[in-house]
């Protein structure tokens, strides 16, 4: 039932109230990351380090957050980004993305290990559906799940390249968390303390990776199998099969960047994992200005890990990326409060992307580059004019 009032007003909001309805296990699962989970803090406070330049007196009575990606127009410049067992926070929560995907207009990455099969999602969200790859046990099942989603509809396909081995967890590791769950006494003692998420989990039945299921129903999904069959030959072979958009996900290198373009993907997604494959991992924000700069001014770029608000939306969008996805926050606010939750989440973004782009005096997502961004060595010098390359670059260094 969809709540009147939603308590949420920001990701810290959700994720509080996220914490406290769901079992640990699961909200640990969300939020965990690699090792000593300082590349997962530092993503986000990063984004601190960077501040954006206001201007006054512009008109900005009307801003559109409208944008467009590899030829496709979409009403805001972010979308949902690929997790595996969203309905882990909430039974309805792939049904929630699908419905808020369609409302708004921006797409949602279905995960191979998605909690919601390709079919069904493809059902659920039409053309705002993407679909996510991992490598699985073999080039040919791999393939397989592709051809699937070709058959499906969908039209564009994100290929995550950063998962050879999925990373050592510890909160997963300490808490015995598998997929699907093995029930331990502590498990059981967790659920039993969180009696609102079990009871309305029971209902709808434990949630499960539904894209791994052989031909006698029989659940395949191995959570800790190597992906690493996600090589450059694999690359050039979903090229050579796929006929839709394709991105790479999970980018990081300006070397890789410019390899996988030149293998003829689509876009590059630069994201680190949200910090979950390597604690030491520079912040995803301060790696973007750097892929920009090596796959040039006009190669889609696609961004997440660390985003928390809207201000850090128009912090990516103005360092080099043309759209943005959004992470564990829409996690938190759906296990808060389900669909509401979610909506009220990106109402919040919406309206803070609008009313910051009015302080730095800009009215279309297009007008956003390394000019709002403050350049404290230019402001020092002749004045906060500078060019775009030495913005990229002092952003870069932060
Ligand atoms: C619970 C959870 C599950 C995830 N599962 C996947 C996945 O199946 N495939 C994938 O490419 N990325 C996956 N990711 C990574 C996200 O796509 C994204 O890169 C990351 O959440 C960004 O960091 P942020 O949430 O801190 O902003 C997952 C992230 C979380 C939090």
């Amino acid at each position: 039932m969809m709540r009147k009032n939603s308590r949420i007003f920001s990701t810290e909001d959700a994720r509080r109230q996220a914490k406290r309805r769901l079992p640990r296990l699961i909200f640990d699962f969300i939020e965990g990351a690699a090792g000593r989970e300082t590349g997962s803090a530092r993503n986000v406070s990063q984004f601190d380090n960077i501040m954006l330049q206001p201007r006054v007196m512009a008109d900005v009575a009307q801003c559109s957050l409208a944008t467009e990606l590899m030829g496709q127009s979409y009403k805001v410049p972010f979308g949902i980004a690929p997790m595996g067992m969203c309905n882990l926070v909430h039974p309805k929560a792939d049904t929630s993305l699908a419905d808020t995907a369609k409302a708004i207009g921006f797409p949602v990455c279905l995960s191979s290990a998605a909690s919601t099969s390709i079919e069904d999602m493809a059902g659920m969200a039409g053309s705002h559906a993407w679909f996510q790859l991992y490598f699985g046990a073999s080039e040919e099942a791999s393939l397989a799940m592709v051809d699937r989603a070709r058959v499906a509809g969908y039209d564009t396909l994100v290929l995550t390249v950063d998962v050879p081995q999925v990373s050592r967890r510890v909160r997963d590791l300490r808490n015995g968390f598998t997929v699907p769950f093995a029930m331990t006494p502590s498990a059981f003692m967790d659920f039993a303390t969180h009696p609102r998420w079990s009871l309305s989990t029971l209902a709808f039945g434990a949630p499960r990776p539904m894209n791994f299921t052989d031909s006698n129903g029989v659940n395949t999904f191995d959570r800790g199998a190597s992906r690493s069959g996600a090589d450059w030959a694999f690359l050039e072979a979903l090229r050579g099969k796929w006929p839709g958009k394709l991105i790479v996900k999970g980018v990081t290198s300006a070397t890789d960047a410019r390899r996988i373009r030149s293998l003829g993907a689509d876009a590059i997604y630069v994201s680190n994992h949200g910090g979950r494959q390597l604690d030491s991992v520079p912040p995803a924000i301060s790696l973007l200005p750097l892929i920009r700069e090596a796959v040039g001014p006009d190669f889609p770029l696609l961004f997440d890990s660390g985003i928390r608000n809207g201000e850090d939306i128009i912090k990516a969008l103005a360092l080099g990326a043309d759209f943005v996805m959004i992470g564990r926050p829409a996690l938190f606010a759906l296990a808060a409060e389900g669909a509401a939750g979610l909506n009220a989440l990106l109402k919040c973004f919406e309206a803070e992307i609008s009313v910051v782009m009015a302080q730095l005096g800009v009215t279309s997502i297009s007008q956003l580059g390394p000019n709002v961004v403050f350049d404290n060595a230019a402001a020092k010098g002749d004045g906060l004019e500078k060019t775009p390359r030495a913005a990229l670059q002092l952003a870069a260094k932060t």
